[in-house]
């Protein structure tokens, strides 16, 4: 097992280059089991996750070839529709393949999708809109048996929005015949970017970035070139390092607009920063004020925020209320900091408080999921003292060579294999 070892308490300075969204490209990938054409997919991350992606496409039977941050990818050989049960054991996002595999062969036989422990993750929502669609679906011996003698499009109104099951459900309306209207679809980033892939793709359909998304089937989608968008996640956290840290950091290559609730809380908590066309200068920040958080689906402020802008409150003068409104379970890092020094509570499954500003400490801290990882190391970056955090390897699931680029912006972080 990895760790870190990080020397706090230098603030971050320099520039830092954003990679490309982690879960926009685990869609897209997916998706070219759509085509039969050769697709070229760039500005992808060079992470665990697209890693893991792609074994479970090469074990299916795709061809690819990476190169930097490129892959180019055909699904042309591919004839199973079973992915390896312990692959996509080790990866939630594998879920993306019950839509995709559904849409090229109307069958899939998959297991529950692994990953990170942030709660209970159902998958009725994917599965509703695929029954919807036509297809049979059943559960024996921990796999799912989905198939269909031909999808229809129809109008689908899931319980709640789902990013991942509305990317799911709209792989499979692809080849189901007519339009299938798709309401309370998530407006996530990600989600918009799959669906200007398939637009790229020649794939006829309505929306991306809004609540009804309209897909006129079957389609022959083509292959085709494409950028994926910067991830604003790992935008955020850098964002986040610098503001804590009190430093000055360029963060390049980003769509602000796709930051926007994230920036009105910074702005609240007094963070100050530049925004540009696509940069982000965080500037030193000595005054930071407490904030409640209330994470909300896009364009609310992201759950994947919480975590990491708690190492910031412990920063700020005041009592901040954190509310987590989406997964059970992704408060787990708040005893972690408590080690370090910080005077927070959690008050119930969904709520925490952080009272601030507190010196922060090193010591041995362990990583639960990514999100709340990056959540020790910011604060392990503003502690006074040595922290060592094990499991690093969940880091890699979704920053792409965090240690190099915090080195580069003079973080003292060394890994240890
Ligand atoms: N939900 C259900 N049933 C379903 C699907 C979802 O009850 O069938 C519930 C979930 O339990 C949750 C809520 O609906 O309470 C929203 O979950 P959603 O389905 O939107 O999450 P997801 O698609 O599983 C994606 C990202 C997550 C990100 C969430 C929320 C990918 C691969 N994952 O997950 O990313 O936190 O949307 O924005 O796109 C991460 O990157 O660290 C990460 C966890």
């Amino acid at each position: 097992m990895a760790k870190y070892i990080i020397e706090g308490g230098r603030p971050l300075r320099g520039r830092v280059k954003v990679s490309g969204s982690k879960n926009a490209a685990l869609a897209i990938l997916a998706a070219t089991l759509l085509t039969k054409e050769t697709c070229e997919i760039s500005n992808v991350p060079d992470i665990s996750d697209v890693e893991i992606m792609c074994k479970i496409l090469e074990d299916l039977g795709a061809e690819i070839e990476r190169r930097a941050k490129a892959i180019k990818i055909s699904t042309r050989l591919v004839k199973s529709y079973r992915p390896s049960p312990s692959l996509v054991g080790r990866m939630r996002a594998s879920v993306l393949l019950m839509g995709a595999l559904l849409g090229r062969f109307g069958k899939v036989i998959i297991p529950h999708p692994g990953g990170d422990l942030i709660g209970p993750r159902p998958i009725d929502i994917h599965l509703d809109g695929f029954r919807s669609l036509g297809a049979k679906i059943s559960f024996k011996n921990n796999l799912y048996f989905l198939s269909s003698s031909g999808l229809s499009g129809q109008k689908i109104i899931p319980r709640q929005e789902s990013v991942t099951g509305t990317e799911n459900i709209i792989m499979a309306a692809t080849s189901a015949s007519g339009k299938t209207t798709l309401r309370l679809a998530a407006c996530e980033p990600e989600v918009e970017d799959l669906i200007n892939f398939f637009k790229k793709m020649g794939i006829r359909i309505k929306g991306g970035g809004t609540h009804q998304i309209e897909v006129f089937g079957p389609a022959s989608p083509k292959g085709v070139k494409y950028a994926i968008i910067p991830d604003r996640i790992e935008a955020g956290t850098f964002a986040i390092a610098a503001a804590a840290t009190k430093g000055d950091v360029l963060i390049e290559k980003i769509r602000p607009d796709h930051l926007e609730s994230f920036l009105n809380k910074l702005k609240e908590i007094g963070v100050n920063f530049k925004v540009g066309k696509d940069f982000l200068h965080i500037k030193s920040s000595p005054h930071l004020r407490a904030a409640n958080i209330k994470t909300a689906q896009y364009p609310g402020f992201a759950t994947d925020f919480q975590a990491p802008i708690s190492a910031l409150l412990t920063q700020a003068k005041g009592r901040s209320l954190i509310f987590e409104t989406i997964f059970e379970e992704r408060l787990s890092y708040i005893s972690e900091l408590v080690k370090m020094g910080a005077a927070a509570k959690i008050l119930n499954p969904h709520e925490a408080e952080i009272l601030g500003p507190t010196k922060l400490y090193g010591t041995k801290l362990r990583i639960h999921d990514l999100r709340a990882g990056a959540t020790l190391i910011l604060a392990a970056l503003v502690a006074s003292s040595k922290s060592e955090i094990h499991q690093a390897e969940i880091i890699d699931r979704g920053y792409e060579n965090l240690e190099g680029k915090l080195l580069s912006l003079g973080a003292k972080i060394k890994r240890i294999s």
